[in-house]
């Protein structure tokens, strides 16, 4: 068995995300793990809030709150809806947490001793009408490199390039809009990336199973000369983590703090050290996941996050890494497999926070179950290109793959048999033709999910489990148990053991993608503790005659026409 850690890219603590910014990380880690644990491996799922920096600054302004209560409100709100998607994180934690202050002031200590820490005097923007000095992101204009005039200083959203502020043309304040803006003199911490390079492309290099829009992302920042420059990792702002040497002050650099996204990847890190914490365990608990001398060397770490976080992942939190690794006793773990996504568009345009356009976590659970939501999300994941939410193709998915393929299934196989046989697996008849080819479609169909699963390809594995939802509809329709009932019970009482078999098999199969769908009927059917059927004949056979079960109530029920025009119009326009 393998241990295997999985993170997801730390949300944002300002503001409830949205259904795109889900299907990006979050939702297929949590796939991904649900599945490796059913499959016996241990694993640690770790997520966060990204809590520092200028927009949970200004968001806590805006409702009048203190940043930090502002902060802890926000994490539990966010908490809440990961629990209601179902998102099984070993630990939810935060970046703000103690263990993250300690551990990114560590890890600048650690770089400034390998001489990859220099201090800049540099022309920073301020904001005169805003009265402070202007962070990356809060500066907009127009991107050298794409020409998008909503460029960020940090980042142009359009081409993913990262920019510093000072490359915007006509920039201005995305505070007020002021373009009464001047450059002052401030000092800052950079790490010396450029010096890391040739480490970093070799290791790029060497991953030569990483997804092609992984590594295409990590080698256009590499290569385009200017894609590697040293970067600035501390900020004039008062929310974040002072900048300090380990436990020691850094002269000259009082009252600021390292840039949050500096911190943030550090924080997967801390996370696990908050979850040990949690626990009541000791260090060696978690370091057996990070350090690669006390343990980590065993583990398979494996990322999940949107493609505008990718150079961030392969770039940035590498060169942190492999710089802290310089120093003697320092055995940091690396990144095993990054698995990106592109974006999820709604409706034609694209899904924004400020404006409120597309369906947001807290609305999506409100109108329906987050099992509806969760085989939407995982059976269109934007893997190999961006993709589309619509309300027509989500009914459509809902009605026919939920409702329509495996709720009919559960549904007409249980009350067929408690009409004719009673809550109970009926016993006589034999297997024939039509359920040994139905077993080797079945094991084919199995095998293929396993393989789709463990590359994490989404996409096919969801079509693949659709496929073997379809195959049981397909044997009852083709072999039709109510018909030859009435002529030879005993060969339909068979077909009818044969179906439950299946109903308990799809709700191991299931679970990752349906969780709350796939206990449910796990409950009905009387089933506990269902291993992986690497048998599949065997696991058809679970089972025996007499085994008792209940009707389950309604698994899955259709979205309306009516219901999808409605949700349509309350999720266009401004989010109120
Ligand atoms: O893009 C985002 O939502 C960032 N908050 C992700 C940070 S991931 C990591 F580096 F910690
Ligand atoms: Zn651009």
């Amino acid at each position: 068995m393998a241990r295997i850690l999985i993170t997801s890219a730390i949300p944002y603590i300002n503001g409830i995300k949205h259904l795109g910014n889900l299907v990006g990380s979050q939702m297929p880690a949590d796939l991904y793990a649900r599945y490796m644990r059913q499959r016996g491996h241990e694993v640690l799922f770790l997520c966060a809030t990204d809590e520092h920096g200028t927009p949970a600054e200004l968001a806590a302004a805006k409702t009048g709150e203190p940043v930090a209560d502002y902060c802890a409100r926000m994490w539990g709100v966010q908490k809440e809806l990961s629990d209601g998607f179902r998102l099984s994180f070993d630990k939810f934690g935060r970046s703000s947490s103690p263990q993250n202050h300690r551990l990114t002031q560590h890890f600048a200590a650690m770089l400034d001793q390998a001489g990859l820490i220099r201090e800049v005097s540099e022309k920073q923007v301020y904001s005169i009408a805003d009265g402070r000095f202007l962070p990356d992101r809060y500066i907009e204009g127009t991107c050298p490199n794409c020409g998008y005039d909503r460029a960020r200083g940090d980042q142009c959203e359009n081409c993913t390039k990262q920019l510093d502020p000072t490359d915007l043309i006509d920039p201005r304040s995305a505070i007020s809009g002021s373009t009464d803006l001047e450059v002052r003199e401030t000092k800052h911490l950079y790490l010396m990336q450029k010096n890391l390079r040739g480490e970093l492309s070799d290791w790029i290099d060497s991953k030569t199973d990483w997804p092609v829009l992984t590594t295409s992302i990590a080698r256009k920042w590499l290569n385009d000369g200017d894609g590697l420059q040293d970067r600035g990792i501390t900020r004039d702002l008062d929310w974040g983590v002072p900048v300090q040497k380990g436990d020691d002050p850094w002269p000259g650099m009082e009252g600021k703090v390292f840039y949050v996204w500096f911190d943030a990847p550090i924080e997967y890190i801390a996370c696990a050290g908050e979850w040990a914490a949690e626990q009541g365990l000791d260090d060696a608990a978690w370091e057996r996941w990070w350090r690669t001398t006390r343990g980590a060397d065993d583990v398979r770490y494996v990322q999940f996050m949107g493609k505008d976080n990718v150079p961030f992942h392969t770039l940035s939190f590498p060169a942190t890494i492999m710089g802290a690794n310089r120093i003697e006793g320092q055995d940091w773990k690396l990144v095993d497999y990054i698995k990106s996504f592109n974006y999820l568009n709604y409706e034609g345009g694209q899904f924004s926070t400020s404006q409120g356009r597309g369906v947001f976590m807290d609305q999506a659970l409100s109108i329906l179950p987050s099992d509806y939501w969760r085989w939407w999300l995982l059976s269109h994941p934007p893997e190999s290109s961006d993709t589309e939410f619509t309300w027509e193709n989500f009914q459509a998915s809902v009605n026919k793959d939920l409702a329509d393929v495996l709720g009919n299934f559960v549904s007409r196989v249980t009350k067929f048999c408690r009409s004719k046989f009673g809550e109970v697996v009926p016993e006589g008849g034999a297997f024939g033709e039509a359920e040994t080819a139905l077993i080797a479609d079945l094991t084919t169909r199995v095998r293929a999910y396993e393989r789709h699963m463990e590359a994490i390809e989404i996409r096919k594995a969801a079509a693949e489990l659709r496929g073997i939802w379809a195959a049981g509809n397909e044997y009852l329709q083709l072999n039709a148990p109510w018909t030859v009932f009435k002529t030879d019970p005993d060969r339909a009482a068979a077909m009818v053991r044969l179906s439950l078999n299946l109903i308990r098999l799809y709700a191991i199969l299931s679970r990752p993608f349906i969780p709350d769908a796939a206990a449910e009927i796990s409950e009905a059917m009387g089933v506990e503790d269902a291993g992986w059927p690497d048998d599949v004949a065997a696991a058809l056979e679970a089972l025996p005659a007499g085994h008792t079960f209940t009707v389950p109530d309604v698994t899955f029920r259709k979205i309306t026409d009516e219901e999808r025009e409605t949700w349509k119009a309350q999720f266009s326009g401004v989010r109120g």
